[in-house]
């Protein structure tokens, strides 16, 4: 095993910094090679530090010029440097000017963090510690400074330049051919907000007037020639700003507010102080290009970052412990808009299916951590599913444990008191604390404890007395750190359902006037009486906890849920329980299962008669099977892909089969004609219509596949054409080979589109899906310094492809190890991120087991590792 010899930071040891910085003006002199960077950093000591602590200011890869302290140039005596950091050991006791030049090099830049070159442009990332990539500096979320920012570059290089906060000045700069712009950002922050962008980009722009009536200028800036493509953006920023005033009563704080799209980005987009960077993935979308699904995405990550100027900007992180402070409350808000501008229900389904897809494995995996870690080697490796998802619902059971009202001015109080600050998790608590009255330390558990608690429950009814009892026991399972666990806080939204839909008069003192039950022991029980007859309980309505439910029902009582309950989310997950049962059992040898999946289709039929044409994007998720992943995890260890593969198939046939009449009807039935528009409503109709097609073909492969080369020749938007490439990527044969090569010719320029075309192709479930993505490697349209290009090929075929990740000969595993450790020497965290979908390698069983074991020995061996390879590969051996 590896021992990894990074130190270990831990949220014990967070003392306050030794010195402050009010005040930091950056000059940037913008070349590809040698930009020039001078910072003065206005300094005092900190009162709250301790007295005569030496200056260390963090650096990374950087290249000092010059360093002059109260004007005076330092001699080499008198400081101590190298590329990590910058140490005045006899630093003044009162306030000082600090005056530091560098050198930085954008072009060589490749790990995508600091100051780099994307498309041609300038552009920076700081989160989480890429500022001292920048400049030395106390490079720590609790340092807040008014940032003045003077930007210069070469005209035709970078006519446009773009810093935080307001503009104050620009001009040319006399005898040269270069211009400069200042920015002045008056609202302090820490060091990772900071952002400047220079290039030649297109604009595209309005004017929104605030809830007090102050003017701001909206934009978004994009590839010149795209900028058709940037209004949905556009669009989709005035409404959060809208949103942001009425729901949560805050407003905008400066004249402008930017939005750039790079092509070059490893995450999905950033929040710098009124000059957010997108990767633009997630900004630009026109028909021919964009899927409904881009669009949502478009609409919640616009949301997300620009929610982000309250929860995370004015009120940020004091360390990065607290990273789940800003991200899985911002989350939670762009979940909350999301749902209020489509289909609450739906959108929640599509939560929790990425929330269990991709947290509940994490909790399951080598790699599980508290909601707030306590430890950490490589930051960049928290910026995880568990923080942001698990994070989001833990803030969403808060709201449902204490209300509405009592949330809304637990809001309130937090972003009153703590405006301007550096805060905390017990901060955000408090707050609620004091408006409610209560005591949240227990509640507090889910951010220290890691693991998906289990949640049994069984049911008594009680003719005699009419009275129906539902007994509750949890167990958390142990992860890395914590073999012991503790009871949770769980917020038990329920209510009892008849098997005839009609209203029963039963209730239950434990239960509050919002239906829910705090279930905060190791074991209880509640009691309902006035029940007539035998109920169907239906739990966790909404999905009102993190939780995993075991509930012994058989599966007709389960689809009286799916027939009569109230609770849109309940009636999907019990056809998504059935569901899973079958193929779980289907997947580890189960023979005899027929009379169930019959009765299993016969009601999808039933909800497809009186529901499908009301709700389509309900149904389009009531209809689509749980994916082999969630199989997998269901089953936990011992895992056969390919059983669980051929399950799958198996039973989509099946139900393709009971049911084509009724698919073929709602197939023609959802033809949308017109003008394509990306609203929840049409979207909704193009999902349910190939959510048929996908069962269509599966049931009679000739028909699906001139159904779907029909529907790919005659679509008139992007969602159609790939959803017809997409089924006809499980139809091996000529036409397939044939429609994909027109798609990838037909979009060859377009590099967001080849995208799809690599992820759709390095999913196909079938030998011979590795050499097709080992030769899409050498498509002039692939690259393995852009993170989109590898997470669409890579990434795709190591996390959705089951089958052939996870071959049984472990070329799929040493494929993906020989690719870690390539992009490992351009870009640590692309290659980290890559590194993670190794994290199931112990619920495979034996022979996957072993040789996933020896992919990662032979990464885990490599000198030189990356921090943030070496911290993944040894954490998922453990
Ligand atoms: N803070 C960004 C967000 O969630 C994510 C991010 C982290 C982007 C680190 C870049 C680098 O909105
Ligand atoms: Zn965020």
């Amino acid at each position: 095993m590896r021992t990894d010899t990074t130190p270990i930071v831990r949220l014990e040891d967070y003392r306050p910094s030794d010195f402050l910085i009010d005040h930091l003006e950056l000059d940037v002199r913008l070349h590809p090679t040698q930009t020039r960077v001078v910072a003065t950093l206005r300094m005092r000591p900190n009162p709250e530090g301790r007295p005569d602590a030496p200056l260390v200011l963090d650096g990374d890869e950087l290249n000092l010029k010059a360093v002059s302290l109260d004007g005076r140039i330092l001699t080499g005596e008198e400081f101590d440097a190298s590329p990590q950091s910058l140490k005045i050991a006899q630093a003044p006791r009162q306030p000082f000017t600090l005056t530091i030049e560098t050198e930085i090099d954008p072009t060589a830049n490749t790990k995508l963090m600091g100051l780099y070159r994307s498309g041609g442009n300038y552009c920076t990332q700081c989160e989480a510690e890429g500022f001292r990539r920048i400049t030395y500096f106390l490079d720590r979320p609790d340092i807040l400074s008014v940032y003045t920012t003077r930007i210069e570059a070469e005209r035709s290089e970078a006519p446009v330049l773009l810093g935080n906060g307001n503009p104050v000045e620009s001009g040319p700069v006399e005898g040269t051919d270069r211009h400069y712009a200042v920015w002045h950002d008056p609202h302090p922050k820490p060091s990772y907000l900071f952002a400047l962008v220079g290039g030649s980009l297109g604009r595209v722009g309005k004017t929104f007037t605030t809830m007090s009536g102050r003017k701001v200028e909206l934009a978004v800036y994009v590839e010149p020639g795209k900028e058709d493509r940037a209004d949905y953006a556009l669009d989709a920023l005035e409404r959060s700003m809208r949103w942001d005033e009425r729901v949560f009563g805050r407003e905008y704080d400066l004249d402008v507010f930017n939005i750039v799209a790079v092509s070059d980005f490893n995450m999905g987009a950033m929040e710098n102080k009124g000059l957010n960077i997108f990767n633009d993935k997630y900004v630009l979308a026109s028909p021919e290009t964009a899927t409904d699904q881009d669009y949502a995405n478009i609409e919640a990550i616009i949301a997300h970052e620009y929610f982000h100027n309250w929860s995370g900007n004015r009120v940020t992180c004091r360390d990065w412990f607290q990273l789940c402070l800003k991200e899985g409350l911002t989350v939670f808000r762009d979940q909350e808009f999301s749902s209020d501008e489509r289909s609450r229900p739906v959108h929640r389904i599509a939560e929790v299916k990425t929330l269990r897809a991709r947290q509940f494995l994490e909790d399951a995996s080598p790699l599980a951590h508290p909601v707030r870690p306590s430890q950490y080697r490589e930051i960049n490796n928290f910026y995880t599913a568990t923080v942001y998802e698990k994070g989001a619902e833990i803030v969403r059971m808060l709201k449902t444990i204490i209300g509405d009202d009592d949330f809304r001015r637990g809001m309130d109080l937090y972003f009153d008191r703590c405006d301007g600050t550096a805060a905390t998790v017990e901060d955000f608590l408090a707050a609620f604390t004091d408006v409610t009255g209560r005591d949240l330390t227990q509640f507090a558990r889910w951010y220290e404890q890691s693991g998906t608690p289990r949640v049994a429950v069984k049911g008594h009814y009680d003719e005699a007395a009419q009275t129906y009892r539902l007994d509750f026991t949890q167990n958390t399972p142990p992860t890395p750190g914590q073999p012991t666990k503790e009871a949770m806080a769980i917020p038990v939204a329920l209510g009892l359902v008849s098997h005839d839909g009609s209203p029963l008069g039963a209730a239950c003192d434990r239960v509050d006037a919002r239906g829910v039950f705090l279930f905060d022991e190791p074991a209880d029980s509640i009691t309902f009486t006035n029940v007539p007859a035998l109920p169907v309980p239906s739990l966790f309505r909404g999905f009102s906890a993190p939780v995993k439910l075991s509930l012994d029902l058989p599966n007709e009582e389960l689809l009286v849920l799916l027939r009569h309950d109230t609770d849109s989310f309940n009636r999907w997950q019990a056809a998504q329980t059935v569901a899973m049962r079958l193929l779980a059992a289907l997947s580890t040898g189960a023979q005899k299962l027929d009379e169930e999946i019959d009765a299993f289709s016969e009601a999808l039929c039933a909800f497809m008669d009186s529901d499908a044409l009301a709700d389509p994007a309900f149904a389009a998720l009531v209809l689509t099977l749980p994916s082999e992943a969630d199989v997998a995890q269901d089953i936990g260890k011992d895992v056969d892909p390919d059983a669980i593969h051929r399950a799958r198939t198996d039973m989509r046939r099946r139900i393709g089969k009971a049911s084509s009449q009724r698919l073929h009807g709602l197939y023609e039935a959802l033809a949308v004609s017109g003008s394509y528009s990306p609203d929840a409503e049409s979207a909704g109709r193009r999902s349910l219509r190939n959510a048929c097609l996908d069962l269509l073909a599966a049931a009679d492969r000739s028909m699906g596949e001139t159904l779907a080369v029909t529907q790919f020749e005659t679509a008139s938007n992007m969602t159609d054409r790939l959803a017809s490439l997409s089924v006809l990527t499980t139809l091996p044969g000529a036409a397939r080979e044939e429609t994909l090569s027109r798609f990838g010719e037909r979009y060859r320029n377009e590099p967001l589109v080849l995208d799809k075309w690599f992820a759709l192709q390095a999913a196909i479930p079938e030998d011979g899906t590795l050499e097709r993505v080992t030769r899409l490697m050498e498509h002039p349209g692939f690259s393995i310094a852009n993170p989109n290009r590898v997470r669409s090929l890579i990434g795709s075929f190591a996390m959705l492809n089951q089958v052939q990740f996870n071959r049984t000969d472990g070329a799929g595993y040493r494929f993906l190890a020989s690719i870690v450790l390539r992009a490992d020497a351009l870009n640590p965290q692309l290659a980290a991120r890559l590194l993670t979908a190794f994290s199931t390698w112990r619920m495979m069983e034996g022979t996957r087991r072993r040789h996933a074991e020896e992919a990662l020995q032979s990464i885990a061996q490599k000198p030189n590792l990356s921090r943030d390879v070496g911290d993944i590969v040894s954490r998922t051996l453990d």
